[in-house]
């Protein structure tokens, strides 16, 4: 079956989410990803399994340039190779153990990683500064019915009441992935407005979610 979405940029999270040294869990349909920037500012996506004993990567830390395993230590490259198996410290971990690793692209202000192979970057939302990332506890399709407005082809909604406001949604495997984007340079209490539309927003779309649910 082909991947929903190959082919295409998925965002995960915003730049800001992830400061140097940090790791966190992302998700696209192309499966579970340790999302991690080492100390030198670099962003990379390890699919989110240790090879070791299965355990999730991004439970794991970063140091340095490498993201280590919580369990054993075992530590992965940013290009997915192995360097360090802490019980054989005299060891040159072998090639064959690796994550894979997918593309990162990092613009304006938001990550996005690769379904596939794209043939293009991602989109480019230049005229949008983005804010803040939610979880919201439904489908993109509910929270477009909350909105009153579709996504368009980049996974946009303009609220039509507040033009200046943009949310970029990412379904994800239980939810939905919401980033707040707003039009530069609009003042501090537009920020605090914007913030609380969008907060607004969830707590309907999730409790029609749960009428819906039963
Ligand atoms: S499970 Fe990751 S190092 Fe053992």
């Amino acid at each position: 079956m082909p991947l929903e979405g190959a082919g295409s940029w998925a965002p995960v999270a915003l730049s800001s989410d992830l400061p140097p040294g940090t790791v966190i869990p992302a998700w696209t349909s192309a499966g579970s990803i340790a999302l991690w920037r080492s100390q030198s500012g670099r962003a990379t996506a390890s699919s989110d399994r240790c090879p070791h004993r299965g355990m999730r990567l991004s439970h794991g830390f970063v140091r340095g340039e490498a993201l280590s395993c919580i369990y054993h230590g075992w530590s992965y490259s940013v290009s997915g190779g192995c360097i360090r198996i802490p019980a054989h410290p005299d060891l040159v971990p072998p090639d064959s153990i690796r994550v894979a690793v997918q593309q990162v692209e990092e613009s304006g202000g938001i990550l996005w990683i690769a379904i596939g192979q794209p043939a293009m970057r991602p989109p480019q939302l230049d005229e949008l500064e983005p804010l803040r990332s939610l979880s919201v506890e439904t489908t993109v399709a509910a929270i477009e019915a909350a909105a009153g407005a579709q996504a368009d082809a980049r996974g946009l909604i303009r609220l039509p009441e507040f033009p200046w406001i943009s949310l970029l949604l990412a379904a994800q495997e239980k939810h939905t992935l919401v980033l707040l984007m707003i039009e530069k340079h609009r003042s501090a209490a537009d920020r605090i407005t914007a913030s609380r539309i969008v907060e607004s927003l969830r707590r309907t779309a999730e409790e029609r979610h749960r009428e819906i649910a039963g």
